[in-house]
């Protein structure tokens, strides 16, 4: 596996570990040898619209609580980590690790503790007590042998179709689509209207989408069982769900840069659909510059994805602390903020996602949130492949390789073996 992930990041180090943090990020803001020594380089994808506003909210506790520290935004621009997650596999390969990074928990956070990138945070653990006030399952997915490796911020729902209601109105749909099949035909009818029936963003988005077709068309059970050692890639029904994701791209809208200006096409009343995380809820609900200051409700609505009703598909943000972290008390300091009650509910509310404490202010959950919280309570598990908590980085490569040739060749058997490939070799 560790061969397949060093293959993943083949790009050359050099070049990657030029690049430098863009969109909000601090690079300009180099200043004299004891203020670099003070700084702490905090690294996440959260730059654009919808993705800025919550990292911004925790900022300001730290600096608040942190006089004796500089925040570093080491943040590098691309919805859901595409251009960070390589570039921070090259810094941890060349041992120049930034403070702390956002990292998902599951499998992906797995592929960093065992190629021994990270420190144990079974210390910080203990002090905060947080082990009181987290889920067993999440603490599962953050632990190796029994040491924790790192803090969880959020709780984020990938199995999200958000809609236009007067768009699906004009297009006589009365209600959201239950089942791909009925989601199918309401795609037809849009298209009847003449309005792109879904949009979508760029090459991840796709794998975005999958993950929630492969799950309404399986069903919970069998969409988890992919993971286990009972997984059946090569089957009828496998097959039978990557025919609905080709039906389903068949009405995609021409692809956008990224997730926010497809999820603005639905918002403009452009399109009617859009699979995509819950970080959609922040950016069309946050007033500008940080969202696009939309209405529930009247301007978006939203409903589990198709034939997901009932099932919450999870992923979480996590921090970490890297081994060799050139400011490891100032990393500790910042993962004191993640982890507090304060941190997240000055940070989740505006991100779009649920704490993954449980002692925090319900209230402060309201709209989408409040709906949110109450699914995470009562509905089934799955994982997400995209954001890290079924796969790790070489398998979900692989996946993503599989879905950007199937974009251009349209062809469900090739693509099925590719997949049964990417299963084989994931040594996961
Ligand atoms: C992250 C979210 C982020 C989304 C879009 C996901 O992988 O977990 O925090 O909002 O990508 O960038």
């Amino acid at each position: 596996m560790r061969r397949r992930l060093m293959a993943a990041v083949a790009v050359s180090v050099a070049g990657l570990l030029s690049l430098s943090a863009c969109g909000s990020g601090d690079e300009q803001a180099s200043g004299s040898s004891q203020a670099a020594q003070k700084k702490v380089e905090v690294f996440s994808w959260w730059t654009g619209p919808g993705e800025a506003d919550g990292l911004q909210a925790m900022r300001k506790i730290f600096e608040t609580n942190n006089k004796n520290f500089t925040f570093f935004d080491a943040a590098v621009a691309g919805g859901s980590g595409d251009q960070a997650r390589a570039l921070l596999s090259s810094k941890l390969q060349a041992n120049q690790p930034p403070d702390t990074f956002q990292g998902h928990a599951g499998a992906e956070l797995q592929g960093y503790i065992k190629s021994g990138k990270l420190e144990s945070l079974n210390f910080l653990f203990d002090e905060l007590k947080l082990k009181d006030v987290m889920p067993q399952q999440l603490i599962d997915q953050i632990s190796v042998q029994g040491q924790v490796y790192s803090v969880p911020v959020n709780i984020h729902r990938s199995n999200m179709l958000w809609f236009n209601p007067a768009v699906v109105k004009e297009a006589g749909i009365s209600a959201p689509p239950k089942t791909i099949d009925e989601f199918i035909a309401d795609l037809e009818k849009v298209k009847k209207a003449g309005k792109i029936p879904i949009s979508i963003g760029s090459q991840w988005t796709l794998v975005h989408l999958l993950e929630s077709v492969l799950c309404g068309s399986l069903g919970t059970d069998a969409y988890n069982q992919l993971w286990t050692a009972n997984a059946d890639w090569s089957g009828p029904a496998m097959t039978k769900a990557l025919e609905n994701f080709k039906t389903i791209l068949g009405y995609a809208g021409t692809p956008q840069d990224d997730w926010q200006p497809a999820a603005k096409q639905v918002a403009d009343g452009e399109a009617a659909y859009n699979i995509m995380g819950d970080w959609a809820f922040g950016y069309f609900r946050n007033p500008a510059p940080g969202g696009i200051g939309k209405t529930s409700h009247k301007d978006f609505e939203w409903a589990a994805s198709p034939g997901t009703d009932g099932t919450f598909m999870w992923l979480s943000d996590s921090f970490t602390l890297p081994k060799g972290a050139p400011n490891r008390d100032g990393a500790v300091a910042w993962l004191k903020v993640a982890a507090s009650k304060e941190g997240q509910d000055a940070f989740n509310p505006l991100k779009g996602s649920i704490p993954s404490r449980t002692d925090v202010d319900k209230s402060l959950y309201k709209d989408y949130l409040a709906w949110d919280l109450d699914q995470w309570a009562k509905d089934k598990l799955a994982g997400s492949i995209q954001h890290g908590v079924v796969v790790n980085d070489a398998w979900r490569t692989a996946i993503t390789d599989a879905v950007g040739l199937f974009q251009q060749d349209k062809d469900v058997a090739k693509f099925q073996q590719a997949l049964v490939s990417a299963a084989k070799s994931s040594g996961q």
